[in-house]
């Protein structure tokens, strides 16, 4: 694998298969109402969150297990084989998370936990071309069954439009460089692996930061075009407000600054708020269905966990209520 020059010291690699479900006392303190209620894991994953909250819930609660990556979700099934029709498994993108579930249940889930981004298994899988750890194809689609990879997007776009999305994305102070560097290295030929892009963003960045490899931004940038991961955030986000019962809880654990703002202000614009008028009486605020945050700040992984896991580092947990109220 390709060393940058002045690489930063290595962070303990979380690549390993092993995903460690991150926040997950907190998450059952919080996500867990009714023992007996029906629950969406709109991110199934490893299915760590999902195998310990079925292990806390009763003998009459459901899951329904979701996720847009069909090998994750086999893996999942696999896992929770022992809770037999008491769990259910959709492969579906949480964006269309309301009409993926049956209508009947619409108001009557209890719980939807978003635990966003990817798993280890997919960033360790170097086939998936996710991270520059490892050398492999530069794809990048958590969905597999179609869309555009992150090649076509190196390949295709202009400067301006990379060093947009470097930017916009990865927060990647260097865009304009990283994207004059790409664009001039693909005309020797086009850049179809992840060590290879990894390279040209190493040596086109004058500076590197602490404790993160110099192509964390532009991968992180690139994986969240290719799978359109704010828009279908927001989408889910309304999505899973609008199929909670009143009372039913909403938990996302996001891990960086973009994903929390957008949980921050889609869920936040449900908030009941009540203003005063001049002429005297109060008018409701929010968005229906309304909501009130249960968390009203992040939670953070303590000491222990952001030790023994780094990508709990970054981790924070925001929960929102439904409150009683018309439906939209
Ligand atoms: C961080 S992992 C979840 C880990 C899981 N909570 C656990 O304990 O094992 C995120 C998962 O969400 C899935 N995912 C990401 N975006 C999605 C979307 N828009 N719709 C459905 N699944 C998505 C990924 O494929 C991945 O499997």
């Amino acid at each position: 694998m390709f060393a940058c020059p002045a690489e930063p010291a290595a962070e303990p690699d979380p690549d390993c298969n092993e995903h460690v479900p991150v926040l997950l006392d907190e998450v059952l303190e919080y996500w867990i109402t009714d023992p007996d209620g029906i629950y969406v894991d709109g991110t199934i994953g490893g299915a760590g969150h999902a195998a310990a909250a079925l292990a806390e819930l009763g003998a009459g609660a459901r899951l329904i297990g979701m996720d847009r990556d069909r090998e994750v979700l086999a893996r999942a099934r696999r896992r929770l084989s022992a809770y037999g029709d008491r769990v259910d498994m959709i492969h579906a993108n949480y964006a269309q998370l309301e009409h993926a579930l049956d209508p009947l249940l619409r108001g009557r889930i209890s719980g939807v936990l978003l635990d966003l981004g990817v798993s280890s298994f997919q960033i360790g899988d170097a086939e998936r071309g996710m991270s520059f750890m490892h050398d492999g194809p530069l794809d990048m689609r958590m969905d597999r069954s179609g869309g555009t990879t992150a090649a076509d997007l190196v390949n295709g776009a202009d400067v301006e439009q990379l060093a947009e999305w470097f930017r916009r994305y990865g927060e990647e102070r260097e865009a304009g460089a990283v994207a004059r560097a790409i664009v001039r290295e693909r005309t020797s030929g086009p850049i179809t692996r992840t060590a290879r892009l990894a390279e040209i963003v190493c040596r086109a960045r004058r500076r590197h930061e602490r404790r993160i490899h110099p192509a964390t931004r532009v991968f992180q940038a690139l994986r969240m075009v290719v799978n359109r991961e704010l828009e279908h955030l927001e989408a889910g986000l309304e999505g899973a407000l609008s199929v909670l019962a009143p009372g039913g809880r909403l938990a996302v654990i996001s891990f960086h600054s973009l994903e929390d703002r957008c949980v921050k202000h889609t869920v936040g614009a449900h908030r009941v708020r009540w203003l005063s008028l001049q002429e005297g009486g109060v008018r409701r605020e929010g968005l229906m269905p309304p909501v009130k945050w249960i968390t009203k700040k992040p939670v953070m992984a303590g000491d222990e966990e952001r030790h023994a896991n780094p990508r709990a580092r970054s981790a924070k947990l925001r929960v929102a209520e439904r409150e009683p109220g018309e439906e939209e």
